[in-house]
């Protein structure tokens, strides 16, 4: 095992979708995955592997934040040789284009992490992207699937509940859908090491109307957008 991932050697598949919430990744392996088995509850942070339409893939929790992400990102890339990652999460919408439930595809992440700046001595400001080839897949699947997915950038974000929403009106003026927090670790853990990412998004909250969806909207609305994540990540 890796020092967060119980797995064996080989148990996990090179395809993996991230929800942030362990729940909604067993969740995930028993709506959608065939022959789905645990591989990991250490730290309750549960991974599966189980097969979608005949091709293996894993599901692993990645906890909120971008430390957390991270840790699961670097260990399932370089302790299990996982080669593509696509995390399904919720965010919160900061545009009034956007709609409860709509979902999003991030290609590129800003952030106030201070990850980044650590990793290039606060003398560069890394852009994090997605992976053009999942990112264009996934444009295809949704399309094929009737589903209206917008592409944009979000934020990143360090703190869930900020001082500073006028920086989210901010970001807004210059083309940032919504906020989350993961995809920026999670983009350029897997640009160090060689992997392919991609974040999709349903927007579970809008930030600026102040609306929230139902759990029950989640659900469905969320397994709308983990199809689409399943079809890209098998394609
Ligand atoms: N902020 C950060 N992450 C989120 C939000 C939010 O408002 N909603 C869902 N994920």
């Amino acid at each position: 095992m890796s020092t967060h991932i119980g797995a064996q050697p080989g148990e996990i598949a090179e395809r993996v979708l991230m929800p942030g919430d362990p729940l909604r990744a067993k969740w995930i392996a028993e709506t959608y995955l065939e022959d789905a088995k645990c591989y990991s509850t250490v730290r309750g942070m549960f991974g599966f592997t189980g097969r979608w339409q005949g091709t293996e893939v894993s599901v692993q929790g990645s906890g909120m934040g971008m430390p957390s992400a991270s840790i699961y990102a670097h260990e399932l890339i370089n302790e299990y040789g996982v080669k593509s990652l696509i995390r399904v999460g919720s965010c919160g919408a900061i545009v009034d284009e956007l709609n409860l439930r709509d979902v999003i595809a991030a290609n590129g992440s800003a952030t106030d992490s201070n990850m980044n700046r650590v990793r290039f001595d606060g003398l560069i400001d890394y852009a994090p992207v997605a992976d053009f080839g999942l990112l264009r897949t996934s444009v295809e699947v949704a399309g094929r699937r009737g589903v209206e997915m917008t592409v944009g950038p979000v934020l990143a974000a360090d703190a869930f509940y900020t001082d500073r929403p006028d920086l989210y009106d901010r970001l807004a003026d210059y083309g940032v859908l919504a906020v989350e927090m993961e995809s920026a670790a999670l983009y350029t853990i897997a640009a160090r090491f060689r992997a392919k990412a991609l974040t999709l998004l349903t927007v579970s909250d809008h930030i600026k109307r102040g609306e929230k969806t139902t759990a029950q909207e989640r659900e469905q609305t969320f397994g709308q957008m983990v199809e689409i994540a399943l079809d890209t990540i098998t394609a």
